[in-house]
């Protein structure tokens, strides 16, 4: 198991104990879409990308979106993510109206509540692998001397020590996108959102990493992934089918 149990890292508990006391005060479900719809202009005409999606995830919940090439699924993440801001409807996260906030602010709650584990890794390109893992940490009140010993620690889980100096070029694509699942978790997000996360892993990694989503979600993180694997989607506890931007 790549992800050993959290007890001895302080700041990881830190970083938990904070999570707790942001959502401690809320019920209800914790991502609410209703009527969300994403078009993109194509030489004056628009093309519907998503369509009048109406969606509950509990706390807790695990749930995994499948659906064809093209289907929306990428698009939908991205505005579970908060990363994209051009789509109408309503949105609440952990009862938030993220629809009525103003940009910036959407992206400091996303920021607050989110591990996003992009298709395409995103890592960024003039950042080590430690300094990419800890971008999440400087979003989030940790103290530095906690941040350094969550990254090593990381590090460590993620067998990747000896990689923690080079740059996201300087990797393959699936050690790339072991340093993208590291940084989306490593800041105990209440939601991790992950795009195709074994999508470049050897099938003994990507099973270690879906052995590790299924211990977090035991231990209360809410997971929404894509996925084309039947098998990664049975790890979850339902699935959600997309076809032409629409839910099946
Ligand atoms: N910036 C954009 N401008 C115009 N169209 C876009 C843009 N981004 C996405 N699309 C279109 O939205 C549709 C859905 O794309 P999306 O990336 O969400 O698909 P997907 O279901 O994730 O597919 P895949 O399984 O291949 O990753 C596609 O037809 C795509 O061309
Ligand atoms: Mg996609």
């Amino acid at each position: 198991m790549i992800w050993p149990r959290r007890s001895a890292a302080a700041g990881a508990a830190a970083v938990a104990d904070a999570k707790a006391d942001a959502l401690a005060e809320f019920h209800g479900p914790l991502i609410s879409l209703r009527n969300v719809e994403r078009s993109y202009d194509a030489g004056g005409q628009r093309n519907y990308v998503l369509r009048g999606i109406t969606l509950d995830i509990e706390r807790g919940d695990f749930v995994s979106i499948m659906g064809p090439s093209g289907a929306g699924k990428s698009t939908l993440l991205n505005v579970l993510g908060i990363l994209d801001s051009g789509w109408a409807g309503e949105y609440h996260l952990a009862g938030s109206a993220v629809h009525t906030l103003p940009v910036k602010a959407r992206t400091a709650l996303g920021r607050r509540h989110i591990g996003f584990v992009f298709q395409q890794y995103h890592l960024l390109d003039e950042l080590t692998v430690a300094e990419n893992l800890d971008v999440p940490l400087s979003y989030r009140d940790v103290p530095k001397a906690q941040r350094q010993s969550l990254v090593a620690d990381t590090l460590d889980r993620f067998g990747i020590v000896g990689k923690k100096d080079l740059y996201p070029r300087q990797l393959s694509g699936g050690q790339q996108q072991l340093v993208g699942i590291a940084r989306a978790l490593i800041a105990s997000p209440a939601v991790i959102l992950a795009d195709e996360p074994t999508g470049n892993l050897h099938s003994s990694q990507g099973r270690e990493i879906m052995d590790l989503f299924s211990e977090l979600n035991a231990a209360g993180t809410t997971i929404v992934q894509v996925t084309h694997s039947e098998e990664n989607a049975a790890r979850g506890k339902r699935v959600i089918q997309l076809r032409d931007g629409w839910m099946a």
